[in-house]
C-alpha cells in the first residue's frame, strides 16, 4: 500500500488501517480522513499531530486516559492492543522482576493520583530501568508539564497494513 492507495480508502477501511495509531482512539483517523488526499505519508502524519494540538486540554487528557497502564493489569490479563503489547514487549514490561512490577505498580498510581491520567512514554525508545526511573522523576512534575509531555510521547503506532507503508513506529515531537 502506497499513499496513493491509502487516499482511495473508504473512510471504513481508513479507520480499520489506521484506527489504532493513538491508542484506542479511533475517533482520531475517523476525523483526519476528511483532509485526505495527503501528499505523502508525513503529510498524513502531519495531519493527525495537527488534530491532536487543535483539541482542547481536556480531548488531550482523554487521548492519555485511553492509554492503558504499563505493566498493569490489561498487560496481566492479556486484553491489551496488539499495538501496545507490541509496544510494551519491546521495552520489557512484559518481564519485570516482582520487585520491579511492584514498583511499576506503586508508581503507576501515585503518577495517576497526582495528575488524574496515566503516565505515558513512548516505550519502545526506552528500556524498563529508563522507564522506572522517568515515571519515578515525572511524578514530581506540575499537571500541565506532564499533561503536554505525555502527549509528545503518545506513540503513534500503525498495524501491519500501515507498517507497509513505512508509517512512523513512534516519534517525540518537540
Ligand atoms: N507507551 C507506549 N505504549 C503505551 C501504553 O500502552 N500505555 C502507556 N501508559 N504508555 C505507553
Amino acid at each position: 500500500m502506497d499513499i496513493a492507495a491509502v487516499n482511495v480508502l473508504s473512510y471504513e477501511d481508513f479507520v480499520d488501517v489506521f484506527g489504532n495509531v493513538v491508542e484506542k482512539c479511533p475517533l482520531i483517523p475517523a476525523a483526519v480522513w476528511s483532509c485526505r488526499p495527503f501528499v505523502s505519508v508525513k503529510a498524513l502524519e502531519a495531519a493527525i499531530n495537527e488534530f491532536i494540538d487543535a483539541l482542547p486540554e481536556s480531548g488531550k487528557e482523554g487521548i492519555l486516559r485511553c492509554h492503558p497502564d504499563l505493566a498493569g493489569r490489561d498487560l496481566k490479563s492479556g486484553t491489551l492492543t496488539r499495538e501496545s503489547l507490541e509496544e510494551q514487549a519491546e521495552a520489557g514490561m512484559d518481564a519485570l522482576s516482582s520487585l520491579e512490577a511492584a514498583r511499576m505498580a506503586r508508581l503507576n498510581e501515585e503518577y495517576k493520583k497526582r495528575f488524574g491520567f496515566p503516565f505515558v512514554i513512548c516505550a519502545r525508545m526506552n528500556e524498563k530501568a529508563a522507564i522506572l526511573q522517568q515515571l519515578s522523576e515525572r511524578c514530581q512534575n506540575e499537571r500541565i508539564v506532564e499533561r503536554t509531555r505525555g502527549i509528545e510521547e503518545t506513540p503513534r503506532k500503525c498495524n501491519h497494513e500501515a507498517g507497509k507503508l513505512g508509517v512512523w513506529k513512534c516519534e517525540i515531537r518537540s
